[in-house]
């Protein structure tokens, strides 16, 4: 088998007297989109913000790539190739489109002179324009990005995230307040840019057809806890997930 993109082993993080995240392991291999689900407080976003380095878990490892990086901060872990996006929109409202992608190639990297040199960079140039295309945003690719719908400006911002070509996106909750007809497009997208590009994800989203539709496994979390990793098929037919969680 080859090396997973993501490991996590042992994770655990406590805050106060809650622990939030208790000895969590699991292993994402690449070209792998893997769904995370459970209820509210279950853990899940502090699992994504340790693997994201937004926090230091209190024991436990995790690597990317064979490489331990669980003490790397986010601007260490994006530039290694692990991109995300927020549950908020991150895009700059004022620049168009197509400069809300070019930015996004060269954040937080290298000097003020080589970032002028990116701007203009073909492949760079390439890489939006392919984008733009793909996410089917061409139409507005020249209007400043706060004018768009709400649901077009959620697109620019997962374009955004595969400006910088990221071994791996993790998505906190991509389709929410997304309307109906473009939680389908983001999933066709994000199967699209899997299958073109062997691109792995992880996803949290409580979307539950989105995330079954979607994920090659998913992995249901209950008080910090593992409950049931699987193929769709095996977590929604899994007892204990149907008693704690889907049968709700
Ligand atoms: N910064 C924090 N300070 C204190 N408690 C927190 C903090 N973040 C999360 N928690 C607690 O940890 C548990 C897991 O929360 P979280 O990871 O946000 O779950 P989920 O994303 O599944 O809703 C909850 O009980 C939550 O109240
Ligand atoms: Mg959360």
């Amino acid at each position: 088998m080859s090396q997973p993109i993501l490991k996590v082993s042992e994770l655990t993080k406590s805050y106060g007297a809650i622990q939030a995240v208790r000895s969590v392991s699991f292993e994402v291999p690449a070209g792998e989109i893997f769904g995370v689900i459970g209820p509210n407080g279950s853990g899940k976003t502090t699992l994504f913000n340790s693997m994201l380095g937004q926090i230091t878990p209190d024991s436990g490892r995790i690597e990317f790539k064979g490489e331990d990086v669980t003490r790397l901060g986010p601007l260490e872990l994006n530039r290694k190739g692990v991109g995300r996006t927020f549950q908020t929109l991150q895009v700059f409202p004022k620049m168009s489109v197509m400069d809300n992608l070019l930015v996004a190639a060269q954040e937080h990297e290298g000097n003020k002179w080589s970032r002028l040199w990116s701007l203009h960079s073909n492949t760079i140039d390439e890489r939006a324009n392919h984008l733009i295309d793909q996410f089917r945003i061409r139409h507005v690719a020249h209007q400043r990005a706060g004018e768009l719908s709400y649901g077009q400006q959620k697109l620019v911002d997962i374009a955004m995230a595969f400006m910088r070509e990221p071994d791996v996106v993790l998505l906190d909750e991509p389709c929410a307040g997304v309307n109906p007809s473009l939680v389908g497009e983001i999933g066709r997208l994000l199967r699209a840019l899997n299958e073109e590009k062997g691109g792995s994800f992880v996803v949290i989203e409580h979307n539950m057809d989105f995330v079954m539709s979607l994920c090659h496994r998913v992995m249901v979390m209950v008080e910090g806890e593992i409950l049931a990793i699987g193929t769709p098929d095996e977590i929604r037919a899994n007892d204990a997930v149907l008693n704690a969680y889907l049968g709700n």
